[in-house]
């Protein structure tokens, strides 16, 4: 095997990988490389790969120490059914407009662990993955704010047509048939690394519990202003074949506004594990301007 090297790109988190071999399944040697890198970097990007969607899903399973599904199984997903993030896919996700920072299914109480995106067609320059770390922002939380969170409890709520556009028309919002919602702790355990995440989040946190609303709005700006600050963020700016693999939950992401008629963004998805097939469905997309 190739010796995989490894190349920190920010100061708190995030690697670039250099020297993988695409193939399924990997040598034990190189899956436990990985396993290591990803638990340490949060964030793991590799350039120039040609890869398919068997690859990128079996990948994305292996980093979390599990299996792809089986046909029939809990979050089985024919290989040719592919997920597109993209503004020019008919059935692209997230179509259009800026996306303010969440871990996706954060309104779920099992949210899927890891996300990748990989480079399909990219037009440069285009526009950016941003990511901020959760875990970081725990550790590094005020002794003041974290006293005035002991013991609360956020709600994550699915339908954030609500949201936090704060006057910028271009915020996307997503407006589901269903609205699942889930309370939980602010100071959250990572379910597989057992660090601690400040676990609250511009897209889908509809407020603090037991707290009435401006007061707790106010508290959670504090939070934002903390988790979102300059330096816990790290932009991922996107070519043609690389694939970010990232954890869903030591990590938010965001991304500034696309435009359906700008340059070609076109991000193949996966999702480990994925979620149960009826919590999947599509959402109406528009701008908070519309
Ligand atoms: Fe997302």
């Amino acid at each position: 095997m190739v010796e995989l090297e490894v190349r920190q790109l920010n100061p708190l988190f995030g690697a670039e990988v250099i020297g993988l071999e695409p193939k399924v399944p990997l040598d034990d040697r190189t899956l436990k490389t990985l396993r290591e890198m990803f638990d340490k970097y949060s964030v793991l990007v590799f350039r120039d790969l040609q890869i398919d969607n068997v690859f990128q899903n079996y990948l994305s399973y292996a980093l979390i120490g599990r299996d792809v599904p089986a046909p029939g199984a809990v979050g089985y997903r024919d290989p040719e059914h592919k997920a597109y993030i993209s503004n020019k896919e008919a059935t692209g996700i997230a179509p259009f407009g800026r996306l303010l920072y969440h871990s996706d299914m954060m309104w779920s109480d099992q949210p899927c662990q890891l996300l990748s995106l990989y480079g399909v067609d990219v037009e440069e320059p285009s526009q950016p993955t941003v990511f901020v770390s959760a875990a970081h922002a725990w550790k590094t939380l005020p002794a003041d704010l974290r006293s005035r969170i002991e013991g609360r409890f956020a709600e994550h709520v699915h339908d954030n047509s609500y949201q936090r556009a704060g006057g910028d028309a271009n915020v996307m919002t997503a407006k589901f048939a269903d609205d699942d919602k889930v309370r939980l702790p602010i100071g959250h355990r990572h379910p597989r690394t057992g660090q601690m995440l400040l676990y609250v989040c511009q897209q889908m946190t509809s407020g603090i519990a037991d707290m009435p609303a401006a007061e707790s709005e106010a508290l959670l700006e504090e939070l934002f202003q903390h988790l979102y600050a300059p330096e816990n963020v790290f932009e991922h700016h996107w070519h043609k074949g690389d694939l970010v693999i990232w954890d869903n939950l030591a990590l938010q992401h965001a991304r500034p506004n696309v435009m359906a008629d700008g340059p070609a963004r076109t991000l193949r998805k996966t999702f480990a594990p994925m979620p149960a097939m009826p919590k999947i469905k599509q959402p109406e997309f528009s701008l908070a301007g519309m």
